[in-house]
């Protein structure tokens, strides 16, 4: 099941635990956490599964932009369609909103995340090199950004 995201701690606790498993010494901390959710434009959706998260997306609704900054699902629920859920919702969402597109920078060495937005109507529009201050997971730090057009 996908829902929209509260504050509490417990959640937030939960999304540090998925944010552990999924980005590891990259991972974005409870306090990181804590100010997505005291940031005005910052939404988070959920997928909830055996009565924990699975997974999440974070989406920054700024005007006629919908930025997405981050997307994960822990590895033994991979490969279900919870990330593409998501991002329907996402995208759902940002159009209520009157956004007129869904944009995000994808590290270019990530192929799994590449290719799932691609799978979602994402297009490669341009190459970020350098965009990432650090990257311990990838042997790149330039970023692809990708753009889905909602009207
Ligand atoms: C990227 C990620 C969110 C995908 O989550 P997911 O729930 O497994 O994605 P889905 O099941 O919706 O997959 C949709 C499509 O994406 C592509 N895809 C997903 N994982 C893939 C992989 N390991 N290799 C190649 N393509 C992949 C496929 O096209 C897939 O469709 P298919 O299963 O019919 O072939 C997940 O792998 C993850 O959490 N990765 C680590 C975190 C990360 O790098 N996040 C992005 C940076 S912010």
């Amino acid at each position: 099941m996908t829902e929209q995201l509260k504050f509490s701690m417990p959640t937030v606790f939960q999304l540090n635990k998925i944010e552990k498993v999924c980005f590891g010494k990259d991972a974005w901390t409870v306090n990181n956490l804590i100010g997505e959710f005291q940031n005005e434009f910052s939404q988070m959706f959920g997928e909830v599964a055996d009565g924990t998260l699975v997974g999440y997306v974070c989406v920054r609704v700024m005007y006629e932009e919908a930025q997405i900054c981050n997307i994960a699902v822990l590895p033994e629920y991979r490969r279900q369609g919870i990330a593409t859920r998501l991002l329907a919702v996402v995208a759902d969402f940002a159009a209520t909103q009157g956004c007129e597109r869904c944009e995000l920078e994808v590290n270019t060495a990530n192929t799994p995340t590449v290719e799932l937005y691609k799978k979602c109507g994402y297009e490669i529009v341009g190459t970020r090199p350098n965009f990432y201050r650090r990257s311990k997971r990838f042997a790149t730090r330039d970023a692809y950004t990708m753009v889905k057009k909602l009207t």
